[in-house]
């Protein structure tokens, strides 16, 4: 179904950047000005980096090249990966952070799922990183990224290595579900850019494996759920550990009011730079939502995916049950399916999650788990099996496709029972969502149009059947 498989950015149809003058009271350069100058002389500094990076480095000379990226300040040894990476004209997220960044600002931004954010904080952090070229000190790091799963972490990890290839700049990982002792084994000689989920972190902090002290980047990526309940705790506790001179970028796709004021608390003087209106859908994504009820949601499905059994779809269910005995249920059916949920081992997540970008298994039923970040930009269709109780997830979990201006299909299941998260999402969402099948609850359809209450069933829409779990694959199915 896709038409289209390069990088076509949707058009910035607003910025809402706060350009605030430095701390001498100047102007900072506009965005779109006269190309920045950059001091591309080797930085002899680096010659300090443990032995066998550092002799690459030297043998590598530093690349003559001139690019959008190097105009905006990228360092070259960065630079020269990226079309490599299908990376060649920046983003509208990476034209309005990167020159900030590498000039050393604190930023907000904030720009649609699949545009590139990634890049956006990962390549002018390494280009400071290289422009110090310390080597840093037994059981530190040097920079920061916290990412709310290790699904996500091993992700930014992976784009982290592409970008430094050819660079003394190392990468280090380290989530739950894998062996602490190996992880503290590694910190012992230190490590430049530190990718962490919170808790192990603080695990690692206290049993002294590493120490943030000489942290002088800070990246948190999906900020908003990093400021949110279940992370706030560990991120205090870490950010009390880092020092106040420090560099900190905030990311997300969506950023709610209340929690931007807790994100200011974590800035210091910081770039505002906003794609679009704050917490919009893709571009690209053709949205629907089908009216149905919880008992016939499993059939619905079985005949959605049975409409494109070759493309990879994700189907996100709300709880870690639900969504396993869905994925057994659609596997009974016949369908190539993997389940990924918080009560799986680490090495099933893997597995689970390698098996669908490798396009073995078609289809991924999923809690919340994955809705945040995952790029894999094959998937074709997300299924909100059912609605998310956190409004701005709907955002994130449909985000997973039409991700880098590709497009992509989201059909939203709502339950009598759901109309109030229907209600809720598109409020936060600033839209309506398109019905595309069955029938919108009378009385839910009249608050709808009214924008009532959030949050709650509309009084006299149809009741919720009690969940029944149908016996027979329907006749859509791929084999009985
Ligand atoms: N300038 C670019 N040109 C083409 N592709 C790009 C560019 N920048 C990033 N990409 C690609 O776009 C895809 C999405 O990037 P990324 O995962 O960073 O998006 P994101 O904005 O962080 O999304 P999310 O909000 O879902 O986390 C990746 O496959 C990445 O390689
Ligand atoms: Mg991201």
């Amino acid at each position: 179904m896709r038409a289209d498989t390069r990088a076509t950015w949707p058009k910035d149809d607003m910025t809402n950047e706060t350009t605030r003058p430095n701390r001498s009271g100047n102007p900072r350069p506009q965005q779109g000005g006269k190309p920045r100058v950059r001091n591309d002389k080797p930085n002899t500094n680096h010659r300090r980096h443990r032995a066998e990076p550092e002799e690459k480095f030297i043998r590598r000379a530093i690349p003559e090249i001139d690019t959008p990226f190097t105009r905006m300040g990228i360092d070259p040894r960065v630079a020269i990966n990226l079309p490599g990476l299908g990376i060649e004209t920046p983003s509208p997220i990476q034209e309005k952070s990167i020159p900030g960044i590498v000039e050393g600002r604190d930023l907000l931004g904030l720009a649609q799922t699949g545009t590139g954010k990634t890049a956006a904080f990962g390549l002018p952090m390494l280009t400071r990183l290289l422009n110090i070229g310390r080597k840093p000190e037994p059981r530190t790091c040097r920079a920061l990224i916290l990412a709310p799963t290790r699904e996500l972490a091993t992700q930014i990890a992976e784009n982290i290595d592409n970008y430094a290839i050819g660079t003394p700049i190392r990468q280090f990982r380290v989530v739950g579900g894998a062996s602490i002792n190996v992880q503290t084994q590694r910190l012992e000689r230190g490590v430049d850019v530190l990718i962490a989920t919170p808790g192990r972190l603080i695990d690692l902090i206290e049993r002294g494996a590493v120490d943030l002290s000489q942290t002088k980047y800070l990246v948190l990526d999906e900020a908003d759920q990093m400021l949110d309940i279940g992370f706030i705790h560990a991120l205090r506790r870490i950010a009390k550990m880092l020092p106040r001179e420090r560099q900190t970028l905030l990311f997300s796709a969506t950023m709610p009011k209340l929690m931007e004021e807790l994100a200011d608390s974590y800035l210091n003087d910081p770039l505002r730079v906003a794609v679009n209106p704050p917490g919009q859908a893709a571009a690209k994504i053709d949205q629907g939502v089908h009216f149905v009820n919880q008992g016939d949601k499993a059939a619905l499905l079985a005949e959605y995916l049975s409409k494109h059994v070759d493309e990879l779809a994700i189907v996100f269910g709300r709880t870690k049950h639900g969504s396993e005995k869905l994925s057994k249920l659609l596997e009974k059916w016949g369908y190539k399916v993997a389940a990924i949920h918080g009560n799986k081992s680490q090495g099933q997540r893997e597995r689970a999650l390698a098996g669908f970008r490798a396009g073995d298994t078609k289809v991924l039923v999923a809690t919340d788990v994955a809705a945040r970040g995952l790029d894999i930009p094959e998937v074709a269709h997300v299924y909100n099996y059912d609605l998310p109780n956190v409004p701005e997830n709907y955002v994130h979990r449909i985000g997973r496709t039409a991700r880098a201006g590709r497009d992509g299909r989201a059909i939203a299941f709502c339950a009598p029972a759901e109309i109030g998260e229907l209600r809720a999402i598109e409020k936060a969402m600033k839209a309506k969502i398109a019905v595309v099948g069955g029938e919108e609850p009378f009385e839910a359809a009249k608050i709808r149009e009214r924008g009532g209450p959030a949050g709650r069933p509309a009084q006299g829409a149809a009741r919720k059947r009690p969940a029944r779990r149908p016996s027979r694959a329907p006749k859509s199915a791929p084999r009985a």
